[in-house]
C-alpha cells in the first residue's frame, strides 16, 4: 500500500498483508492483517512511529523515499510485527534515534541487536516537541506484553495505540468504515490477543478516558474515527459481566460423546441459554477464543484416549487456561471404554480459570437413558447458576416426566 495521508501532518507509511493466513504459527487470520506505521512530521522535526513487520520492510522503505531526515522512530512494541524494519530504517536514516520505554529497549537488544546508542529512552507521560506537534508517551504495559506503550497526539487528539484497539484486518481502508464489521474483528483480535490483561487494560481504559481523543489509530487495522465505538466495546469486554451463553467444545471419535452433546444442547435450549458449539477436529481457534469472551459457562467434552481427554481437548484447555476468560463455571462431559482420567487431567490443566467446576458427566460407552438425565441435571446446575448470577430470567424449569 502507498503512503497515504491521514492529515495534514500524519502520513500512513505501513503496509496491508492481504494473504497471511496465520499468525504466531496458531492464530488464523480469516481476514488477513496490516502491520501501520505513521509519519508524523512537525515542523521542526519528524518521527516515525512503528516499523511493520520484516517481510514488508522493502514497502516501509519505499513509503518513505521521498524523506532527507528522520529524527525519531518511536517503537511503541518490540514484537516482530512492529519491529522488525527498524535496523533497515536505522541504516537508511544515520540520524535516527529510537525511542522507547526501558524494557523495550532491552526486548530490541536481544530481538534486533541494536546498538544502545541509537535507542534513547522515554519515562511515562514524556514529551517530545517536533515544532507545532506534540507526543506524549503513554506507558501501558501488558498490551499485550510487559514493555508496550502507546503515543499521544495533543494537538490532533490522536492516539496511536499500537496493539491495543488493533485488528487483524486487511482493509484499503485507512479508518473504519463498517462498524460491525470492525468490532468483530476487534473483538477476535481482543479476545486472542487481549484477553488475558484484562486487569491492566482497565487501568489504562481508566487512564484514557481523561483524554479527549478524536481518532484511534492502531497498529494492525483500520483506525477508529469514531474512538467511543471501540472504547465501549473494549469496556465491556474487560468487565466482570458475563452473557447467559454456554461454550461448547467438543471432539468426538465414535459418536457418543456427539449424542452427549446433542443432548446437552437440547437441555439447555429448553432452559433458555444460548450455545456456542465447537468442534475441535475442525475448529477456527480465534471464534473459539471470541465466544470464551463473555460466556458464563465452558462444557468441554471429549471421548477418553488411552486414558486421558482426547489431545484436541487438551488443546482447547490449555488456551482457555491460557486465555483466562471471564467465565464462572465450567464441566466436563464425555464417553470412555476402559478408563477414565479425563476430568482430573483437564482440571489440572485449567487451573488458571477461576470457575465453579460443576459435576461432570463421564459415561461408559454409549449414553444410556440414566446417562441422559445426568446430562439434563448437568444442564439444570447450568441454569441455576445462570439465575443466580442474574442472567437468565424466568422461573425455575420444570421436568416434565414422559
Ligand atoms: Fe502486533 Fe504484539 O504485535
Amino acid at each position: 500500500m502507498k503512503a497515504r495521508n491521514i492529515s495534514e501532518r500524519v502520513v500512513s507509511v505501513g503496509a496491508v498483508d492481504w494473504d497471511r493466513r496465520l499468525f504466531d504459527a496458531l492464530i488464523p487470520l480469516p481476514d488477513g492483517t496490516s502491520y501501520n506505521a505513521f509519519l508524523v512530521r512537525g515542523k521542526e522535526k519528524t518521527a516515525l512511529i512503528d516499523a511493520v513487520d520484516p517481510a514488508f520492510t522493502e514497502t516501509l522503505l519505499s513509503n518513505l523515499a521521498g524523506l532527507e531526515r528522520l529524527d525519531y522512530l518511536v517503537a511503541n512494541h518490540a514484537e516482530q510485527d512492529h519491529a522488525g524494519a527498524i535496523t533497515a530504517v536505522l541504516a537508511r536514516f544515520p540520524e535516527t534515534v529510537v525511542l522507547c520505554t526501558p524494557k523495550c529497549k532491552d526486548f530490541l537488544a536481544d530481538e534486533l541487536h541494536l546498538s544502545p546508542e541509537r535507542v534513547r529512552t522515554v519515562a511515562d507521560a514524556e514529551t517530545l516537541s517536533l515544532g507545532d506537534r506534540t507526543l506524549e508517551f503513554l506507558h501501558m504495559p501488558w498490551v499485550h506484553w510487559p514493555e508496550t506503550m502507546t503515543t499521544w497526539m495533543p494537538e490532533e487528539r490522536t492516539l496511536f495505540s499500537c496493539d491495543f484497539f488493533g485488528s487483524h484486518l486487511a482493509a484499503n481502508e485507512l479508518l473504519m468504515t463498517d462498524e460491525g464489521r470492525a468490532l468483530e474483528a476487534a473483538k477476535r483480535y481482543y479476545a486472542e490477543i487481549m484477553m488475558p490483561f484484562r486487569p491492566p487494560i482497565r487501568g489504562h481504559l481508566d487512564r484514557l478516558s481523561r483524554f479527549d481523543v478524536r481518532l484511534i489509530l492502531p497498529s494492525h487495522g483500520p483506525g477508529w474515527p469514531k474512538p467511543s465505538v471501540i472504547l465501549d466495546a473494549y469496556r465491556d469486554w474487560v468487565s466482570d459481566k458475563v452473557k447467559n451463553t454456554v461454550v461448547l467444545p467438543y471432539v468426538s471419535m465414535h459418536g457418543s460423546t456427539k449424542v452427549m452433546v446433542d443432548a446437552l444442547i437440547d437441555s439447555l435450549t429448553l432452559r433458555g441459554i444460548a450455545v456456542e458449539r465447537f468442534d475441535l477436529s475442525s475448529v477456527d481457534l480465534g471464534r473459539l477464543a471470541m465466544a470464551l469472551v463473555d460466556a458464563a459457562t465452558i462444557v468441554l467434552a471429549t471421548p477418553a484416549v488411552l486414558v486421558g481427554p482426547h489431545p484436541h481437548a487438551v488443546h482447547a484447555a490449555y488456551l482457555a487456561n491460557a486465555l483466562r476468560p471471564k467465565t464462572r463455571f465450567a464441566a466436563v462431559m464425555g464417553s470412555f471404554g476402559w478408563g477414565n482420567k479425563v476430568e482430573e487431567t483437564l482440571a489440572g490443566l485449567m487451573k488458571n480459570l477461576k470457575v465453579e467446576l460443576l459435576p461432570s458427566v463421564m459415561v461408559k460407552g454409549l449414553p444410556r437413558s440414566a446417562d441422559l438425565k445426568k446430562i439434563d441435571e448437568l444442564a439444570e446446575a447450568v441454569a441455576q447458576r445462570h439465575r443466580s448470577a442474574g442472567i437468565l430470567s424466568g422461573e425455575p424449569h420444570v421436568i416434565q416426566e414422559a
